[in-house]
């Protein structure tokens, strides 16, 4: 089974900034502004035109990764549960935690992560493909293989 490649080694080193679904650009301030209270995560436009996971819990503490929403067992967009504080899949039940690491299967690999930041002009939020080595697991990123 090869996972969904949606933004990283295939496409090359990316940039982009963060977009709600009508393409306007999302701010940290909106992201908060929006986002229910209990995890203060709001899924937006990111790398590759993928579906991506921002966290913000205040304007000036934005997460410094997202997670491309894409399961990579088979690619369905995968939703957060703040009920159950994990990504649920709603096609096969694969679950991830806040982080994006697999907590049950059949998912076969955590979520991709994208890097995040906020330009400079305290305005939009950027997204780059993450190539540096994975923090969840200590090795090189499954999607830049
Ligand atoms: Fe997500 Fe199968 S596509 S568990």
């Amino acid at each position: 089974l090869s996972p969904p490649h949606p933004g990283g080694g295939r496409g090359g080193l990316q940039t982009t900034v963060a977009t709600d679904v009508d393409g306007a650009p999302v701010t940290v301030a909106a992201l908060v502004a929006a986002a229910p209270a209990d995890g203060r995560k709001t899924m937006v436009v990111g790398v590759g035109g993928e579906p991506a996971w921002l966290t913000a819990a205040a304007p000036d503490r934005l997460d410094h990764f997202a997670l491309c929403a894409v399961c990579t067992h088979m690619g369905c967009v995968v939703p957060w549960v703040p009920a159950r504080g994990r990504y649920v899949c709603p096609c096969h039940a694969s679950e991830y935690d806040h982080e994006g690491r697999v907590l049950r299967g059949p998912a076969p690999l955590p979520l991709q992560l994208e890097h995040a930041a906020v330009e400079e002009d305290g305005g939009a939020v950027l997204l780059s493909t993450w190539t540096e080595d994975d923090f969840r697991t200590g090795k090189a990123p499954w999607w830049t293989a």
